[in-house]
């Protein structure tokens, strides 16, 4: 394991400053990353192998050892399946170095905060160590919820700091969204993009809201779930399955729910909710509310929608169905949306679910897409790399064409 670079280049020469300004301008190709918890130590992992020097820096230097060894472990494991040659593993471990002072920051081309997800804390870490930083270094943040725009305003580097909004695990989701702040230089998030683009990352450029693309237009798929579970129409494992066998999901919204966590899922739909003006197709879920209050936070605990007590999951929801009722034009409608946006056919019920939660996903996606959240194109692209949607939301859509937007019955707000 290596130690800071820049304890190496003290002892060696003064002039190797110098010719670290004159690399700068060419990209040094060393990143810093501040936090080796789960996120900084996939960051790391992910430049490491895609060849860049990583200054890697925590509270003290036993959590980088940990966090170091862990990514070795991680690395060996590609190698046992054949997914790496042990040259690359031994590359990719030789670029992880251990930042035991800011000085360690002043080669780096990018630094990216990976800190707990609290802004005073964010803006002090970084506070300490821009003194110590090429003034070329791009400020970039991993924050989830934060404002890109408050960050940059808090540590007085507003045209320098962009949101590079990992997904965990960072090695294996493709997904990074690069978040321009009011002030942020556009050059500046167009070089981000270039590099988390080296780093074999799908790039989508979004606008500083809250939940940026991903955690902010994918809230329907959770929470109009929930609201067919509260109308009484469908069991959760009826929902989980429609979505499933029709849409091609690879999970259904309420084991997604139970995996993430009820108290991270419902606290991230609050906010955004919150932050957005209320708007009513976000309105938190009351079902899920009281899953959190009475301690059913998900897979963690044991149970959430579904209990896990057993050799398989099985709902711990009773729900009191009602029957669906469509009347023939509303049937037709389901059906027809169905038949337009996939191969599989389902019934009634199956319909019903996946046309409703579609539906509330679309409306959401194009309200994003009017109030200037992103582009078309990088709103399907963070849906389908941010959590694996088969298909993004706009070209799903255009696919369903005139069916798009059926007129369904329930509490949801999916259609229109
Ligand atoms: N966990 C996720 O799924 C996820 C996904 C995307 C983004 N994020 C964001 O990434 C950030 C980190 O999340 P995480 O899940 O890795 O958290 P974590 O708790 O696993 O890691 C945070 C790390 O920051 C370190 N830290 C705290 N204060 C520090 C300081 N003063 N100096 C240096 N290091 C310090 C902690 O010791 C810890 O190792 C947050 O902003 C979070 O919102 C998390």
């Amino acid at each position: 394991m290596g130690v800071c670079a820049a304890n190496l280049r003290a002892k060696r020469s003064p002039v190797g400053s110098r010719l670290n300004v004159l690399m700068i301008n060419m990209s040094s190709k060393t990143v810093g990353v501040i936090g080796a918890g789960t996120m900084g130590a996939g960051i790391a992992q992910v430049a490491a192998m895609a060849g860049w020097t990583v200054e890697l820096m925590d509270v003290d230097e036993a959590t980088v050892h940990a966090a170091i060894a862990g990514i070795n472990k991680r690395l060996d494991r590609l190698v046992e399946k054949e997914r790496s040659t042990q040259d690359q593993r031994d590359v990719a471990a030789k670029n992880l170095l251990v930042a035991n002072s800011p000085d360690c920051f002043s080669n780096c081309e990018l630094i990216i905060e990976v800190v707990v997800e609290d802004l005073d804390i964010k803006a002090k870490v970084l506070g300490n160590i821009i003194p110590a930083l090429n003034s070329d270094c791009i400020i970039a943040t991993n924050t989830s919820s934060l404002s890109v725009t408050k960050i940059g305003e808090a540590i007085g580097q507003s045209h320098r700091t962009v949101g590079m909004h990992f997904f965990n695990p960072a090695p294996i989701m493709k997904l990074v969204e690069v978040i321009k702040g009011d002030k942020t230089d556009i050059a500046i998030a167009d070089r981000v993009a270039k590099i988390a683009e080296s780093w074999g990352k799908k790039v989508a450029r979004a606008a500083d809201v809250p939940g940026f693309i991903v955690n902010h237009v994918a809230r329907p798929y959770y929470l109009e779930a929930f609201r067919i579970l509260e109308d009484g129409y469908a069991t959760p494992e009826q929902i989980d399955n429609a979505m499933k066998q029709l849409g091609g999901f690879r999970m259904g919204p309420l084991e997604l729910t139970d995996l993430i966590g009820q108290d991270i899922n419902t606290a991230t739909s609050r906010s955004v909710w919150e932050q957005l003006d209320r708007p009513p197709l976000l309105t938190p879920s009351s079902l899920q509310e009281q899953l959190v209050a009475d301690g059913y936070l998900g897979k963690k605990t044991g149970r959430g929608v579904y209990d896990y007590s057993g050799d398989s999951p099985c709902a711990a929801i009773d729900i009191d169905l009602i029957p669906l009722g469509l009347n023939e034009q509303q049937r037709e409608a389901a059906s027809g949306f169905v038949r337009a946006a996939t191969d599989e056919t389902g019934d009634e019920l199956q319909q019903y679910v996946f046309a409703r939660i579609l539906s509330a996903l679309f409306t959401q996606a194009q309200h994003a897409y009017d109030r200037g959240v992103a582009e078309k194109q990088d709103i399907d692209t963070a849906l389908k790399f941010g959590v694996n949607y088969p298909k993004g939301p706009f070209e799903w859509a255009q696919q369903i064409g005139k069916s798009y937007s059926p007129s369904l019955p329930g509490r949801g707000l999916g259609g229109g």
